[in-house]
């Protein structure tokens, strides 16, 4: 594999499809094992997490189900600051076992804000699975229960994820080139 073009942006290989479908398969395992009897409530976190989301739920063998959101952050008040909102969240929390998909979680701004408003409606249980986590990004601690793969604080494309629009068909996963 060699470098790729993304708009104005050249990328080089990182993460190959074969370790991204080991590593999905290993979270899938270990969800069946924790989940078994549970019936979890699967959160998926549209765009960036499709394709991450539809792998994942193909591997589960257990009884499952799962719903997909936006999150959209906009300008509250001056005391509350960014607001996220989740636009399509139509399932009931309360008392269901609940594990939210994401692709990445870079610096936690997202997840941290928006948790809280989960918690609200009172889940049995609320975890966080994340294909990817950059440690390095982080500013607002989350805990994020399967995680893929750490990877270093550079920008990532491919396999759901996007620079402005594109690369999300790429099976790879490609990062920023020096
Ligand atoms: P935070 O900082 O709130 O960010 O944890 C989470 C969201 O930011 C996007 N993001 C990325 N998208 N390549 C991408 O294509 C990246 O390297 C990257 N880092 C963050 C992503 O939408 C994620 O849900
Ligand atoms: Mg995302």
């Amino acid at each position: 594999m060699s470098k790729i073009r993304v708009h104005d942006k050249f990328f080089e290989p990182y993460l190959s499809a074969t370790s991204i479908e080991e590593k999905v398969e290993l979270i899938a395992n270990q969800i069946n094992h924790d989940y078994a009897d549970k019936n979890p409530l699967f959160i998926a976190v549209l765009n960036g997490s499709f394709m991450f989301a539809a792998d994942l739920f193909k591997r589960l063998t257990i009884e499952a189900e799962i719903s997909f959101i936006k999150l959209a952050s906009y300008k509250g008040t001056k005391s509350s600051g960014h607001v996220i909102t989740a636009i399509g969240l139509d399932a009931e929390l309360y008392g269901r076992n609940v594990v939210i998909v994401e692709d990445i979680v870079d610096t936690g701004k997202t997840l941290h804000k928006f948790l809280p408003q989960l918690h609200h409606q009172q889940p049995a249980s609320l975890k966080i699975a994340a294909l990817l986590y950059k440690p390095e990004a982080v500013i607002y601690p989350v805990a994020v229960d399967y995680v893929g793969f750490s990877i270093p604080n550079k920008f990532v494309v491919g396999y759901g994820l996007d620079y402005n629009g594109l690369g999300r068909n790429i099976k790879e996963i490609y990062r920023l080139a020096d």
